[in-house]
């Protein structure tokens, strides 16, 4: 039977998606694994009654592929899989649940209030503004209440730019995630379950002369500097990857996980959130952590698959 790597999907991150399956299905069939790709809608389920697989390797990024649905499915066709549950990754994948199991672990995450789309309409734009302004302050950043990728995602600098903000990110979500901002340096922290416990990897400093590490940034290559070893202070770096596997378990997760954390001047730690599907794509962090701790990609998939497998 065949290791089955799902991927695409129907999400905003199909394409990212497909190239994180493309990425994981070449290393794997390099080192002589027999797996398949393929691409992931309502024709599944039947499929894997027909044909089921060994094992099933989830690289589907956002909504119904992250939020744990798609795993769901694969627990109805008893397909054993990689990667964390669907109530571990429902948690996850909202940001607002995930920032409050932050809060109650003790990790510091940044202040936020979630709003309804609704309340555009029930407040007013103008009135609404105002009091997030009063609650939170400015620099903001503005996000859908789920997702991945940067979509939908705003910096806001002044008032004046918080309403066209709030209508980007409900474009993705009918709910709104509104963040204080953090200044600093941009952490991805991977965690890898080799050997059945979660581990830390080397935190990548992502740097992005450009501007923003947007969805632009994130993909084209050679336009965002990926620091690993990240030269920062080595307490600091441990300290990141205590709090990245301290995240890992507060939410339940398993296998692998990435959590992003900023990491300011004064050397506190804010993280903004821990990805169940991280990007396993020629720009993500997560490969670019494996290589550095020594690991090979497909080596990594093939002991989690033999994990679940046991
Ligand atoms: N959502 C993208 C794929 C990531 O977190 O890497
Ligand atoms: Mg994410």
């Amino acid at each position: 039977k065949q290791v089955l790597v799902l991927a695409g999907g129907l999400s905003p991150e199909r394409d990212v998606s497909l190239q994180s399956g493309r990425y994981v299905i070449d290393a794997l069939q390099r080192a002589g694994v027999d797996a398949v790709l393929r691409d992931t809608d309502a024709t599944l389920l039947p499929e894997l009654a027909d044909h089921p697989p060994s094992v099933a390797i989830p690289l589907l990024h956002g909504a119904a592929g992250e939020d744990g649905t798609v795993r769901e499915v694969l627990q109805m066709a008893r397909v054993p899989y990689v990667g964390a549950r669907p109530s571990a990754c429902r948690a996850a994948f909202d940001k607002p649940t995930a920032k409050d199991v932050f809060a109650a672990a003790g990790i510091r995450t940044p202040a936020f209030v979630t709003l309804p789309k609704q309340a555009f309409h029930d407040y007013g734009v103008a009135a609404l503004t105002r009091r997030v302004i009063e609650h939170l302050g400015l620099p903001l950043v503005v996000k859908p209440r789920a997702g991945g990728s940067a979509l939908g995602v705003t910096a806001v600098e002044s008032a004046d730019q918080l309403a066209a903000a709030l209508v980007t990110a409900a474009g993705y979500h009918p709910d709104v995630l509104i963040e204080e901002r953090v200044d600093g340096s941009e952490l991805a922290i991977a965690v890898a379950e080799i050997d059945g416990e979660p581990v830390a990897l080397p935190p990548v400093e992502i740097v992005t002369p450009g501007g923003s590490y947007d969805y632009t940034a994130r993909y084209t290559s050679g336009l965002t500097d990926f620091r690993c070893p990240a030269p920062l202070d080595p307490g600091l770096l441990a300290e990141a990857g205590r709090t990245a596997v301290l995240a890992h378990r507060s939410l339940g997760l398993r296998h692998l996980s990435r959590t992003d954390a900023i990491a300011t001047r004064e050397g506190d730690l804010y993280v903004l959130e821990t990805n169940v599907a991280p990007g396993m794509t020629a720009t993500s962090t997560y490969p670019i952590a494996l290589q550095a701790a020594g690991h090979h990609i497909a080596a990594f998939f093939k002991e989690l698959a033999l994990q679940v497998l046991r």
